[in-house]
């Protein structure tokens, strides 16, 4: 009796609220993407390679307690995306639809400022700006990135299910209908045909 409840112990995973951060263990996946590692990604692909490709973008944690793909299940991660710009354009995720269309996600904010940047199959995109407290549901067939407009890292909290998976093809190709600029100051969102 004693041993199954410390097995269950050892399973428990720890948040740091402040932060919006998994407290690292075995489990935890973290992986951190540069702008060297965004080629394609920026409208203004030339001020990209022109700064240090070192430079991180963003970070992410992934708790997957089962394996990928398993149905019925549900994965757990955390985002920090830093602040910056290439050009007027906001520091970003890459964006994704999920290979499952139909599947769909929760984002939630912890810190910082800025949009999550959503896009249908027919390409029409819209954004729901993110602030502490901001709670998001990602519908289906919606391909879905975030963007940091503030000062501060923006922290955010997201679930999805196990079996949903990553398309990032669709993104990489076309990008999203519209992007979040820096115009005069004032984060907006502009059409675009990329
Ligand atoms: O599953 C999600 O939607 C998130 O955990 C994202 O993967 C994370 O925010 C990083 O974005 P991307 O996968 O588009 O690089
Ligand atoms: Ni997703």
């Amino acid at each position: 009796m004693e041993q199954t409840t410390n097995l269950e112990f050892e399973r428990t995973m720890r948040m740091d609220w402040e932060k919006g951060l998994l407290l690292p263990n075995a489990d935890v996946r973290e992986s951190v993407k540069t702008l060297g590692q965004l080629e394609s990604i920026f409208l203004n692909e030339k001020d990209r390679r022109a700064m240090d490709p070192a430079t991180v973008v963003y970070r992410v944690q992934a708790w997957c307690p089962v394996p990928e793909g398993t149905e019925g299940a549900q994965f757990w991660g955390s985002t920090v995306i830093e602040p910056g710009q290439v050009d007027t354009e906001y520091f970003m995720t890459h964006g994704h639809f999920h290979s499952k269309r139909d599947r769909t996600e929760y984002y939630a904010t912890i810190e910082g400022e800025g949009a999550l940047i959503l896009m249908d199959e027919s390409r029409k995109t819209w954004m729901e700006p993110m602030f502490p407290g901001s709670l998001h549901f990602v519908p289906p067939s919606v391909a879905h990135r975030v963007a940091n407009s503030g000062k501060v890292p923006l922290r955010v909290v997201a679930c999805w299910p196990s079996d949903a998976g990553h398309d990032y093809d669709v993104v990489r190709r076309f990008g999203f209908g519209a992007r979040l600029l820096n115009v005069n100051g004032k984060a907006s969102l502009v059409r675009s045909g990329n």
